[in-house]
């Protein structure tokens, strides 16, 4: 395939498969994926290790400010760094995820974590995931895809990544629901569709189907091919 370096957006609500989808796009269109949501989830879990009160707006913005996000290559695959480490698995922790939608609430932060975030895709092509790229960080980018799914599916698909059983279903989509609450009806940079995001509901839909159909539009904006 000839080279196709645009760069993507692609928000959605937790679990609707962003991340898989993202990267495997990126990969297969040999472009740098970039998540987004890990660099919230990496600022709390730095201000939770150093005792920063996530109510203290000033400090939280000042710690991002001051923190240093890049990209390190391990094994020739290119890997975000966060003050010279990789991202570490704890940013997934329970605590972290239980905290991060209130440090992603602060327009003082946000301001930080986007700049950083256009910083870290200025190149050849970007493939970005979260709630407000196609909105905020990226409004330029010539490819905006929203995703969605049922609650219920993206319940299953949550605990299948972690491993847990079935039967905890509905606590996983009381907990969904709650963070896509909190997602979308924040002040600043809620969760929204941008005006020329396609949207793909994936419910039903396996993860390679989805990544095709991405890949058609990504083709079709590079080479203006059909889908
Ligand atoms: O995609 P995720 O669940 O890892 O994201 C973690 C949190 O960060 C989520 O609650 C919403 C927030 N987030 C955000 O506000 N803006 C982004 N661009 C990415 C994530």
């Amino acid at each position: 395939m000839l080279p196709c370096q645009l760069n993507i957006a692609i928000d959605g609500p937790a679990g609707a498969g962003k991340s898989s989808v993202a990267r495997a796009v990126a990969q297969a269109l040999g472009l740098v994926y970039l998540d987004t949501g890990a660099m919230y989830r990496a600022i709390t879990w730095k201000a939770l290790q150093m005792g920063v009160p996530l109510t203290d707006v000033d400090a939280l913005s000042s710690l991002a400010a001051a923190t240093d996000f890049h990209w390190d290559s391990e094994n020739g695959i290119l890997e975000l760094y966060m003050d010279g480490k990789p991202l570490p698995a704890a940013i997934r922790s329970a605590e972290v995820t239980q905290q991060v939608s209130l440090v992603a609430s602060y327009e003082q932060v946000r301001k930080e974590m986007r700049q950083k975030q256009r910083a870290l895709g200025n190149g050849n092509g970007v493939v970005m995931d979260g709630r407000d790229i196609g909105t905020a960080v990226m409004p330029n980018a010539p490819l905006k895809i929203f995703l969605t799914a049922s609650l219920e599916e993206r319940a299953e698909r949550r605990l299948r990544e972690l491993g847990q059983d079935l039967s905890l279903l509905p606590q996983m989509m009381r907990s969904l629901a709650e963070r896509d609450h909190k997602d979308s009806s924040r002040e600043h940079s809620p969760l929204s569709i941008a005006e020329d995001a396609i949207i793909i509901d994936t419910t039903g839909l396996s993860l390679s189907q989805v990544v095709d159909l991405v890949i058609g539009h990504a083709k079709r904006v590079c080479f203006g091919e059909g889908e």
